[in-house]
This record gives structure tokens, sequence and C-alpha cells, in this order.
């Protein structure tokens, strides 16, 4: 076992803001992580510094053995797989399924004048296929479902067989059956352990996939609790991390959550 991400004492300050409080946080490469935390927590701010575009004001990151300052970043972010809204909103419109997933390989979101080669094309297939995306390989992205675009950016990320998976809020927008399908995908890659370690962020327990092993608690930028899911994710833990009291039900490895 070894650790992929290990935070000391992490602050993040914007101004006056302090976003990120005394995050002491690791991560090793057979976990999977959900985040989770009210609007305003911190969560994309972790993310940022997890997939090394953003550097810690204060305390230690250490992402894949390479600590925030000592190393160079752009190698490292070719390491670390993220999915996220802003980087969808950077995939052009008119291109094809298949080139948003393959131009992962070289880090861009449009297809250039980089060189693929079968097996790039022969990988991009296989995800499109892990993720039920394969008959949409030739259609534009621009022309996706938002529950389509979604899958397509989880087979993206994992085009450059990274070391450390992050999905920022994949499951938001999805209809009932566009989440339970990602889920699905999902709970198959925590299950496969040739995946790399997962992190996955998200509003609501319901969006927990099944085999997920680990939770962590954001309220104003500071870790509530953060451990196994079985000890950790409590209806006595969620209430101090949304300040109101929630009851949580959990039934057959899926949870849900109300207002206690
Ligand atoms: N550059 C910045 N300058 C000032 N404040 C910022 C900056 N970037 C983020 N923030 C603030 O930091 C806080 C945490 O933002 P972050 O995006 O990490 O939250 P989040 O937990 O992902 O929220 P959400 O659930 O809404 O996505 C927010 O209050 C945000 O307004
Ligand atoms: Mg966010």
């Amino acid at each position: 076992m070894t650790e992929v991400l290990e935070f000391e004492g992490v602050r993040v300050r914007r101004g006056d803001n302090e976003i990120l409080r005394e995050v002491s946080w690791s991560v090793s490469d057979t976990d999977r992580w959900v985040v989770l935390g009210p609007n305003g927590a911190g969560k994309t701010t972790l993310m940022s510094i997890a997939s090394a575009r953003m550097f810690p004001t204060e305390g230690r990151a250490t992402i894949l053995g390479e600590t925030l300052g000592d190393t160079d970043t752009r190698e490292l972010r070719v390491r670390v797989g993220l999915s996220s809204a802003a980087l969808a909103d950077r995939i052009p419109s008119h291109e094809t399924v298949r080139n948003v997933v393959m131009t992962a390989a070289h880090g861009v979101t449009g297809r250039w004048q980089e060189e693929y080669d079968s097996f790039d094309e022969e990988r991009a297939d296989a995800l499109l296929w892990a993720f039920g995306m394969e008959t949409f390989a030739e259609r534009e992205f621009g022309t996706l479902s938002e529950g389509e675009r979604k899958r397509v950016q989880v087979a993206r990320s994992l085009m450059p067989d990274p070391e450390l998976l992050l999905l920022d809020e994949p499951a938001a927008g999805l209809d009932l059956g566009g989440r339970e399908e990602l889920l699905s995908a999902l709970t198959e890659l925590a299950a496969d352990d040739r995946s790399p370690a997962l992190v996955m962020v998200t509003h609501h327990v319901e969006e927990i996939p099944v085999g997920f092993t680990h939770v962590l608690l954001l309220r104003e930028g500071r870790i509530v609790a953060a451990g196994p899911i079985a000890e950790t994710l409590t209806s006595e833990n969620l209430s101090a991390t949304y300040g109101m009291p929630v009851e949580l039900t959990a039934n057959g490895g899926r949870f849900s959550a109300r207002r206690g």
C-alpha cells in the first residue's frame, strides 16, 4: 500500500478568506474516497490541489510521491485524471466523442496535430464501451445530453491511465437512469484492482457508489471527519457537516439522507 495523496496542515487563503484550514489527509492507492460538504466548503479547491493545479498557501501537499513546490507540476498533472465541470467547458463542442476521449492522451481538449496510433484509438473505444457510450463515438460532443457528456468525461479522465482519478460532481445534472448507470460503472471501476485510487466529490449520499471505502466530510474549509465509510458516514457527522440534524439510512451499500 502506497500513499497517493498526503496533505499536512494544508491551508489556502484568498485575501481574508480562508478556503482550506489545516487539512491533513492521506489517500492510499487502494482507497476509493467520497468527499461531501456544503456549497463553498472547499471541495473543488481540495481537488485543485490534489490535481496539482493549485498550491497550498501553507502546509505540504504530496501527490504520487511528489511534493508541490519541489516538482514539475506539468509532469504530475498527466499522472492525475480529473473530471470537472470547468474542464468540460473547455471541450470544443464540434469535436467527436472518440476524439474527446483520445485527446486526453496528450492532455489537450481538441484534436490538432498530435499523433495518435491504433492503440490510442482502441483504448478510447474500450473506455467508451465501459461507460456505455460506444455507439456515440462519431457524434459531436456538443450534441450529447448532459448525462452522456458526464459519462464521456469520466471515460476521458481514464484515457492517460492515471494513478489517481479525481471526479468533481460526476453525477450532477443526471436523471435517475443516467445517475444509476454512471454509479454502476463507478462501482465496477472501484472493484477492479487495476483501477487507480479514486476520489469523488458529490452533494448527495445517494450518489456514493457501492464499493467506495472512505469518506471525507468538509465544512467551511475544515475536515469534520475523515475515515472508513462504515465508521465515518454517520447521522451525527453529517449533522455536524451540514449544520442541521440529518438522518442517514443505509441499504445494501447505498445511502440516503434527510433532515432528522
Ligand atoms: N480565487 C478565489 N478568491 C476568493 N475566494 C475564492 C476563490 N476561489 C474560491 N473561493 C471561495 O472558496 C470557497 C470554496 O470554494 P470551492 O469551489 O472549493 O467550494 P466547493 O465546496 O467546491 O463548493 P460547491 O459545492 O458549490 O462546488 C467558496 O466560498 C469560494 O467562493
Ligand atoms: Mg465545487
